[in-house]
């Protein structure tokens, strides 16, 4: 089985070496949890490994998702140019654009991609769909159907697809998931602030033919570089109980309360 590497230090070891070939990959995620930037990964490493490049954005405008990868120092300019890579822009929808998706469909959607492939030639392909979601906005119980649908028809063109998902808590509720039961695989992304900081974390939630880690990682995203994995959360027991001072605290603010309340539940003399 041949497997894709990410580009994301620290991530593939995760996964056993990379993404097997073929795989729809859901990134899923709230917002700027770090899906797009992993998305811009797997996309670089493409080009760095001669794969070809084909690069759907929806939230985010062509020229936006250059600039951020450009401050990674990943030149998507020159991919483009070199006809290596795509970046199909449906936040535009400027018709007088090649590449751009004027109608939000996913019949709209697979036809570009298949465009795009047929344009950049023969050779092993990445896509990224960012976001997948936004196909399913206003019918998110079509959410299942529409990953199906790209998914069976992507699969004949020997395409490797990672697709992102805003996680709608209402989507879950109401309709059942819909891109997590079709995909291959899915990478959880979270973020949490602790001691007043912002921290982010990766979590491999399924990946099939795959001996997965099962450990929430840690990720950071740094200027000039990107983004990687620091290792593994050790939560310490430090973390998890308060200070001996807090809980002795907490106990005489209770005990004092409860005194105070017995004291106004004393019938009037
Ligand atoms: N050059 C940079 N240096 C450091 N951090 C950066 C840099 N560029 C972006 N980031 C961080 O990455 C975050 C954006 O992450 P990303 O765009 O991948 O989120 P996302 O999960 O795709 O969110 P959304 O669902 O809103 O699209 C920014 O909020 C910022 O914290
Ligand atoms: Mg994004």
């Amino acid at each position: 089985m041949q497997r894709l590497r990410t580009g994301v230090p620290g991530f593939d070891r995760l996964i056993a070496g990379g993404i097997p070939e073929g795989f729809l990959v859901a990134a899923v995620g709230e917002p700027g949890t770090g899906k797009t930037v992993f998305s811009i990964h797997f996309a670089w490493r493409g080009i760095v490994d001669g794969d070809k490049v084909i690069y759907v954005t929806t939230e985010e405008s062509r020229e936006s998702i250059v600039n951020q990868a450009k401050m990674f120092g990943m030149d998507f300019e020159q991919a483009i140019k070199r006809k290596r890579m795509v970046i199909i822009d449906a936040l535009l929808r400027d018709k007088a654009d090649q590449w751009n998706i004027v109608s939000l469909t996913v019949e709209e959607l697979i036809k570009k991609i298949i465009e795009a492939k047929k344009y950049l030639g023969y050779g092993r392909a990445r896509v990224v769909i960012d976001s997948m979601s936004a196909f399913w906005l206003d019918k998110p119980a079509m959410a299942r159907k529409y990953s199906y649908m790209v998914k069976r028809m992507l699969n004949k063109w020997h395409m490797t697809i990672v697709a992102t998902s805003q996680y709608a808590i209402t989507t879950s509720f109401g309709f059942g998931f819909g891109i997590e039961h079709v995909a291959d695989g899915i990478i959880r992304f979270k973020k949490v602030v602790r001691n007043w900081e912002l921290k982010r974390y990766v979590i491999v939630e399924k990946m099939r033919q795959t001996p997965h880690s099962l450990r929430v990682h840690e990720i950071e995203i740094v200027d000039g570089v990107g983004m990687r994995v620091k290792g593994p959360v050790n939560v310490t027991r430090d973390e998890v109980t308060l200070p001996k001072e807090v809980v002795e605290a907490v106990k005489r603010g209770i005990e004092k309360k409860v005194q105070e309340d017995m004291l106004m539940e004393l019938p009037d003399q």
